[in-house]
């Protein structure tokens, strides 16, 4: 289990395993600037400059604390077209981890989706996965396929204490492959299933996926973008694994998978993307793509010294030390917020916070983006900034309509080893207040809405002057303070 500290005084905190060696200052710009910046960003979180950011809290993609290792690593890459030998340390590294024999290179995560729908991707296919992400239910649409999802009921229930809320509905996957028998070119589950809430899956479940697939003869893609919570969940929740190393169940993962994809701005906290696979001629179906979309196959887009710090980042994630810090201060996060009241998504899980934005701001209608809503006035409350997941981030319906989100949430990333306590603390502070300030806050409409992917770029403005009565009461209550 790595070593767990406890305290003298009773309490329970979680405690950083690493020092803060390299440093980015901060600014917390006024609560006046925050109403001006937000506005001039069309009230899209997307849009805000970072320099009017205190904590960024919209992902953690490509923005995880690297190591001194990694950063050293960074110094001695080989520059080539072809052959270069940091592609090697990563292939060494890699499939030392996954115990995979053959390895492509990818930009990032999404270009890796391109690649393993363009090789097996045909018109009219169906693909049948835990949870969809969005990048992956896009690339499988161009290519003419189609996404079902096979969550079990519980994944939507917001505030639950079931542990592996990723995990798939394996009986509706037998049927499902029984009944699209020759339409299926591949299964996909996805670790810590991100729209969800960040949320894991057992190896039991993956284990009956695997099994159901390779009974049937279809392959089983992994995509280990959000691994690392995964497998901090796997060892902490699942009681067969307690004594194994993250190691061991990073290859148990592995071994049920016929390709492991990922995106390295997550699993290896560096910038690019892999795809492994166990056999030649899976490989070579895949392989044609990469120098066509990518780049040739020892960098596919990737800087060697991004490859690297990859190499490096992946053997730090078998350290259980380095892993848990994310998932530890979610946990704190969210247990401070449910503390004073504020309705979070339970269990807490990896890559960020959920705020429940339909309960924190009832009063706002779908119709008016209420998780945009609170994303606005999250920032405007404190400098943090989170990303909208609701109805703001769906497409809208055939028929012009708005298509309202099953859920609203606000998800407030926690980076690896880049935020303090005391700055989990500053941002539960303000959530807080803005919670008990909740009726202050109204909505938002469209100023200018592109037809696809609108949530990134698209601006909006508040339905009233509420960002302006929100800024007047934080100034009765906190005077002068930022
Ligand atoms: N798969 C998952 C599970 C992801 O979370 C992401 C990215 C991707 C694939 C695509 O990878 O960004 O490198 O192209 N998630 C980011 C996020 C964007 O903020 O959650 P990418």
């Amino acid at each position: 289990m790595g070593s767990t500290i406890s305290f003298f005084s009773g309490e329970s905190f979680p405690i950083e395993m690493h020092k803060v060696r390299i440093v980015q200052k901060l600014s917390l710009i006024p609560i006046e600037e925050r109403v001006s910046a937000m506005q001039a960003a069309g009230f899209n979180t997307f849009l805000l400059k970072n320099n009017s950011i205190f904590m960024d809290m919209l992902t953690d993609s490509g923005v995880n604390a690297m190591s001194d290792r990694q950063l050293a690593s960074m110094m001695m890459a080989d520059d080539a077209y072809a052959g270069s030998m940091s592609f090697e340390r990563l292939k060494e590294a890699a499939i030392g981890i996954f115990g995979k024999d053959f390895i492509l290179p990818a930009h990032q995560g999404r270009a890796a989706e391109n690649i393993i729908s363009s090789a097996f991707v045909k018109p009219g296919n169906v693909v049948p996965m835990n949870y969809h992400f969005t990048t992956t239910k896009a690339h499988i649409g161009l290519r003419g396929g189609s996404v079902v999802e096979l969550f079990k009921p519980v994944a939507m229930d917001l505030s639950s204490d079931e542990p592996f809320k990723g995990n798939m509905d394996t009986d509706a996957l037998a049927t499902l492959l029984d009944s699209e028998r020759g339409n299926v070119p591949f299964v996909r589950m996805e670790a810590g299933t991100n729209l969800i809430g960040g949320q894991p899956w057992s190896l039991a479940n993956l284990k009956e996926v695997g099994k159901i697939c390779r009974d049937r003869g279809i392959p089983l893609v992994l995509d280990a973008s959000l691994l690392a919570d995964n497998l901090y969940f796997i060892k902490t929740r699942e009681a067969s694994q307690r004594d194994a190393s993250i190691r061991e169940i990073t290859r148990r993962i592995s071994d049920e998978a016929d390709i492991v994809y990922f995106s390295a701005r997550k699993l290896g906290c560096a910038r690019g993307g892999l795809i492994l696979s166990n056999d030649q001629s899976t490989h070579d179906k895949m392989l044609e793509f990469v120098p066509l979309y990518e780049g040739f196959l020892t960098y596919g887009g990737m800087s060697v010294r991004e490859i690297e710090a990859i190499a490096v980042g992946l053997e730090e994630t078998m350290d259980f030390d380095m892993i848990r810090h994310g998932p530890e201060f979610i946990k704190l996060m969210a247990d401070e917020l449910a503390k004073k009241g504020v309705p979070v998504v339970t269990p807490a899980g990896g890559l960020g916070c959920h705020l429940n934005a339909s309960e924190f701001l009832s009063h706002v209608p779908q119709t008016e983006f209420t998780a945009g809503a609170l994303a606005a006035a999250t920032f405007i409350a404190g400098g943090v900034r989170g990303m909208e997941r609701g109805t703001l981030s769906e497409e809208r319906n055939p028929d012009g309509s708005e298509h309202l989100s099953e859920v609203e949430l606000l998800r407030l990333a926690v980076p690896r080893r880049v935020f303090t306590m005391s700055q989990i603390k500053y941002a539960v502070d303000r959530i807080h207040w803005l919670f008990e300030n909740r009726r202050l806050v109204g909505g938002l409409k469209w100023i200018s809405e592109p037809k696809i992917l609108r949530f990134f770029s698209g601006t909006l403005d508040a339905v009233s002057d509420w960002p302006n009565s929100l800024a007047r009461k934080f100034r009765a209550d906190f005077g002068d303070s930022l």
